[in-house]
């Protein structure tokens, strides 16, 4: 239990920091909380018209998810990977949402959420960057590639798994993801339902 309380709180700090603030505020791109929607998150940085740091925010937002459930897989004996990886996923992208470095003011936790899950399951996770690629390209709009993503991966991780809440950490964990991630999406989700969700473009002021 110990080797689970700290792996969660390995991947709560590492999901805390917050890649998309540091990079802009680096390279002088502006105040990320006072552009777009306000978001810590790569689609924001991109509004910065700095496509580099968006995509380097993707990149290391996705690359701590994916090293938190890496580590805490190679620390832990066999028996155990499954509970204790699966924490840690959650706690990354709890992390990244409620960011002790921010006043627990986080992001909402698509990339960081993407790359847990590819680490976790890279089955589930290739899923749902396809989904979250596809939907994106398809409608121009960043969140609802997110929202495709997260509803297809619990149904995708409950299809590899069966599914008892004793026995399955892994589903268990990915459909509380996808829950906070969806949860953390509700002002898009309004704006996407009367149609004022802002496409992806390079430059907002
Ligand atoms: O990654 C977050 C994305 O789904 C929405 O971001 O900035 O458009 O609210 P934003």
């Amino acid at each position: 239990l110990w080797l689970m309380a700290a792996m969660a709180f390995l991947g709560y700090c590492l999901g805390s920091v917050p890649f998309g603030l540091i990079l802009t505020n680096l390279a002088g791109a502006g105040d990320l909380r006072k552009i777009g929607s306000g978001n810590i998150g790569a689609t924001n940085v991109l509004r910065t018209g700095r496509k580099d740091l968006a995509a380097a925010t993707l990149a290391l937002d996705a690359a701590k998810g994916f090293l938190a459930v890496v580590i805490a897989w190679i620390m832990t004996p066999p028996d155990f990977a499954a509970p204790i990886t699966a924490v840690t996923a959650l706690a990354v992208v709890f992390g990244h949402c409620f960011p002790i470095f921010l006043g627990f003011r986080g992001g909402k936790g698509v990339a960081t959420g993407l790359g847990a899950l590819l680490a976790l399951s890279p089955l589930t996770g290739l899923v749902g960057c396809a989904a979250w690629l596809g939907f994106a390209k398809l409608t121009r709009i960043s969140s609802a590639g997110a929202i495709a993503a997260f509803v297809i991966m619990p149904v995708v991780m409950l299809a590899l798994h069966d599914f008892s809440f004793q026995t399955s950490p892994k589903p268990m964990a990915t459909l509380l993801i996808s829950v906070l991630v969806l949860a953390r999406h509700h002002a898009n989700i309004g704006r996407l339902l009367n149609g004022t969700e802002p496409r992806v473009e390079r430059k907002v002021k």
